[in-house]
């Protein structure tokens, strides 16, 4: 039987092994060929990246001169299980910084140039790698997922422009949806649908489907939701969403708690509608920030109290209930309910106003 010792080191594993996925190149490229003109004379910064393996790295020192970057840092945080897996993960916290190319052979090695080790385990929120931080104008990385909210937030706090990946049901958070509503964020240009493929450990257990191991047994697994973040502007995010329905009464029933309409699809928001519309998310992969105001976000029950969302009452809940609604689904919560065709509770909308 494991120890309890085991046990412990065990799950943190499977924990840190969560945040180990190793973005393509092609995935880098297409999203960033959207920014070129922001990195000019830039410092660019990778704190989740080991400069040996990581793409982020290879696409900003080998594209350093075309960017025209000032400097380019990248900081690898140590791993915190190198017994169990020591492949692809940095035993030691390192970084490497790049002032371009020096002796013409326009290969940067990261051996070569030297990479040097951090006084700290490298976490993205050390005292050293804050310092490396603040000297930085842009911050380009995939970060831990688990640690997606403090890793946002700090960046705000910095005051940073960046392009990161992240999850896209991130964006209900509701550390990043006030940031989607104030303009500060939005949705990179090139992931709108489908899915990606990112690099794994080579302990990972790939058993899904989509995964696959390549000629030199390195595996990828795809994963779905994936979206970039960023405070980088790109003209196309400017461009209005054609909208093509009519406003009709039958078609796009009322909240019983909220004077707005239920909207089912972004392609169904009407033209002719100018009071506000629950929307699903998938609206951000085409927001105009010129077209649509950002009301509130139903995820988030405080801030559909403050837009003056009236909680839901016995009455709804009796008929929900009566319409074989199931789920802990109270009087005196803050969602939005609907009474046409039957009693039910929707998820997951935005709250819009086209402007
Ligand atoms: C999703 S992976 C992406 C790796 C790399 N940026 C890439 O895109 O290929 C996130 C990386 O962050 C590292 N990491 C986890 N916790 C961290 C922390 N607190 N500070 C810095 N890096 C961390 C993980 O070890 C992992 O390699």
């Amino acid at each position: 039987m494991p120890s309890a010792k085991t046990n412990i080191k065990l799950g943190d594993a499977r924990k840190a092994k969560k945040d180990e996925f190793y973005t393509q190149l092609a995935d880098i490229e297409r999203e960033l060929k959207n920014y070129k003109k922001h990195f000019q004379g830039k410092v660019v910064y990778c704190n989740c990246d080991d400069p040996r393996i990581s793409n982020f790295f290879h696409y900003f020192s080998y594209n350093f001169e075309k960017l025209g970057l000032k400097r380019l840092v990248t900081t690898c945080y140590k791993s915190q299980d190198r017994d169990l897996f020591s492949q692809n993960e940095s035993e030691d916290a390192v970084y490497l910084e790049y002032e371009g190319d020096k002796n013409g052979s326009k290969v940067p090695d990261p051996e070569e140039i030297g990479v040097k080790p951090l006084m700290g385990d490298g976490d993205f929120r050390s005292p050293e790698t804050i310092e490396l931080l603040k000297q930085a104008d842009i911050v380009v990385t995939n970060p831990p997922f688990s640690l997606f909210r403090e890793y946002i937030a700090q960046l705000v706090e910095h005051d940073k422009q960046f392009v990161i990946v992240g999850n896209m049901n991130a964006v209900t958070y509701k550390e990043v949806f006030p940031l989607i509503q104030g303009n500060k964020l939005w949705y990179g240009h090139s992931i709108r649908s489908g899915d990606r493929e990112f690099g794994v450990p080579a302990d990972y257990p790939i058993t899904a489907a989509g995964s696959r191991v390549d000629a030199d047994g390195n595996k990828f697994v795809r994963i779905k939701g994936v979206r970039w973040f960023t405070n980088l502007d790109y003209p196309e995010r400017h461009e209005d969403l054609i909208l093509y329905e009519r406003y009709s009464p039958d078609k796009y029933p009322t909240y019983v708690n909220y004077d707005a309409i239920d909207v089912t699809s972004y392609k169904d928001i009407p033209y002719d509608y100018d009071g506000v519309m629950g929307v699903p998310v998938t609206l951000l992969d085409y927001l105009n920030p010129d077209q649509f105001e950002l009301i509130g976000n139903s995820d988030d029950a405080e801030q559909m109290k403050e837009i003056g969302l009236a909680p839901l009452g016995e009455e709804f809940i009796a008929a929900y209930r009566a319409a074989g609604g199931t789920g802990h689904r109270t009087a005196g919560m803050r969602m939005l309910g609907l009474m046409d065709p039957k009693a039910r509770i929707v998820f997951k909308r935005i709250l819009v106003r086209r402007k």
